[in-house]
């Protein structure tokens, strides 16, 4: 399968999700479900997507959250995931039980051609953040959402209030470099942590009644299997992950440790629990 619809100002961010990253995703995907599905219940529940639907599921990776809304906008509705990973939607693909209307697309959100107009919801758990020219990305895929459409999607609010992410990454640069900082507004995880950038970027992509709900979470990062899987998590995603690739291997094994020791303080039984904050954003296309 290949890419659609591509913008060339993307072209790292397609590479690093066709990559060992999005390979990582694939692998992960049960895990990841599990550890994230406290943000699809919350995206989803504001969302609320009812029977007879069309829905955009943008940067939908392995299809969890194409899956629950295609369950919520049957009968009658359709879901229409999109991203530009091979991987992700590979698995998303192979996980769809069967009769439910989705289709996945391997597209660029910001260039694929939407129906025009069809579309009563745009959503999204945290795969809008990587695009680098967020405008453009935005005003393209309003072009496939009806007058009145609703705007609903996660993304992550500043590094300090993750500590889920951030105490990995610190523990680990005990003994590899931290990865180059990356500017607040190049395409990552915390892209969109401003509130009042995300809001110039909707307004200007030609959203209304763009708000933010700020979201405090507690999320177990050993999903439910103790210190090792909790280990597995902190270096297989995220920044920490980041900061292991392409380090020689004792300086991998020592960052591990560094990153076991910093954990086991937040181990309460099989759990492993640490703090992270997210934005849901809501908006309407006039
Ligand atoms: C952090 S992952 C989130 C995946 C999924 N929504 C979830 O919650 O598990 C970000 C996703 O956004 C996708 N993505 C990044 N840039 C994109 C673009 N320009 N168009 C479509 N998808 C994109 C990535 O391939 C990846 O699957």
């Amino acid at each position: 399968m290949s890419l659609l619809a591509t913008d060339d100002r993307n072209a790292d961010q397609v590479a690093y999700w066709n990559g060992p990253v999005g390979e990582r995703w694939r692998a992960r995907q049960q895990d990841q479900d599990t550890l994230l599905a406290p943000v699809a219940d919350l995206v989803l529940q504001r969302a609320a997507p009812s029977g007879g639907e069309v829905a955009l599921d943008v940067g939908c990776g392995c299809g969890f959250t194409t899956i629950e809304l295609a369950r919520r906008v049957a009968p009658g509705g359709r879901v229409l995931g999109v991203d530009i990973s091979g991987p992700m939607l590979a698995r998303a693909r192979e996980r769809v039980p069967a009769g439910l209307p989705i289709d996945f697309i391997q597209a660029d959100a910001t260039a694929y051609a939407f129906e025009p107009g069809a579309a009563d919801l745009l959503f999204s758990r945290f795969g809008v953040m990587f695009f680098a020219q967020p405008r453009k990305s935005f005003a393209n895929i309003r072009r496939g959402l009806r007058s009145g459409a609703r705007l609903t999607f996660a993304c992550w609010r500043e590094p300090q209030s993750n500590p889920w992410l951030m105490l990995p990454l610190e523990a680990a640069s005990r003994h590899v470099p931290r990865p180059a900082p990356v500017a607040p507004e190049d395409p990552g995880p915390f892209a969109f942590a401003d509130e009042h950038r995300v809001r110039g970027i909707l307004e200007a992509a030609g959203f209304g009644e763009v708000r933010f709900e700020a979201v405090e979470l507690s999320l177990d990062i050993g999903i439910g299997r103790g210190l090792e899987a909790a280990v597995e998590t902190a270096t297989g995603m995220g920044p920490a992950s980041r900061a292991l690739e392409g380090q020689p291997p004792q300086l991998q094994a020592a960052a591990t440790s560094s990153i076991r020791a910093a954990l086991t303080r937040y181990q309460v039984g099989d759990a492993v629990m640490l703090g992270g904050s997210i934005w849901i954003v809501t908006a309407t296309n006039p």
